[in-house]
């Protein structure tokens, strides 16, 4: 990492950086080989640049490394998804039913992501209010691995299809922390400028325009 502050950055890296959120991706489908040594250390520490309210960094990883918990992670994610789709109407179950929802099978990295819900770190500030800031931080966090990740060629998924409670339970977590995501992590299949879900027929990605109102 370049310790020297730009004043901005050069044209070309701007490009690159807009190539790079167009072609993020949320992936599952991974080859099965490991990331090289030392890859989950370095995004860890990317991540950990994020911003975070008070600065209270309250992100929490764990790295899924036992065979037998990935298993059970991914039987509760199907029985979830299996729930899920129980829930919708005949045509929109089998669309449901055709999508792949996760990679917790074939991925080489898992890592559950929880958010402290009272850390140290940061002294309460920003959150008296607004509490909820240090989930949204921890997200942030999720965003930095993310494009840290896709910049190094390895795709990310994020796994939600999940009870809370079940997987705080399976990882074993200390009481407080709250669960964010499950993660899955590896070199993607086929990488595409177009999510899966639009694929897909699911869900088109909209016109930012859409979501912009004026007062
Ligand atoms: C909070 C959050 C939860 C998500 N949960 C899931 C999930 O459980 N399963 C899944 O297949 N994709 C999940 N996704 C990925 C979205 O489906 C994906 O981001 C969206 O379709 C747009 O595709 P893209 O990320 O490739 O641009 C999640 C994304 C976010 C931000």
């Amino acid at each position: 990492m370049t310790t020297s502050p730009p004043g901005r950055f050069d044209p070309a890296f701007v490009g690159q950086l807009d190539t790079l959120l167009a072609w993020r991706r949320d992936v599952r489908h991974f080859r099965r080989d490991p990331l090289p040594e030392g890859m989950m250390d370095t995004l860890l520490s990317l991540a950990q640049l994020s911003p975070s309210v008070g600065n209270s960094q309250p992100w929490r990883f764990v790295r899924v490394l036992s065979p037998g918990l990935r298993a059970s992670l991914a039987d509760h994610a199907d029985a979830e998804v299996a729930r899920t789709a129980a829930g919708y109407e005949e045509e929109r179950r089998a669309a449901y039913l055709a999508l792949k929802l996760h990679g917790l099978r074939e991925a080489p990295e898992i890592l559950g992501v929880f958010s402290e819900s009272a850390p140290d770190a940061g002294h309460g500030l920003g959150i008296a209010t607004m509490p909820e800031a240090l989930l949204y931080s921890t997200v942030m966090a999720i965003q930095t691995l993310w494009l840290a990740a896709r910049a190094r060629g390895v795709g990310l998924g994020w796994v939600s299809i999940v009870d809370p409670d079940a997987v705080a339970a399976l990882l074993d977590v200390p009481a407080g922390w709250s669960f964010v995501a499950i993660l899955c992590l590896g070199f993607p299949d086929a990488p595409s400028a177009v999510p899966e879900l639009e694929r897909r027929g699911w869900q088109d990605r909209g016109d930012w325009r859409g979501h912009v109102v004026e007062r």
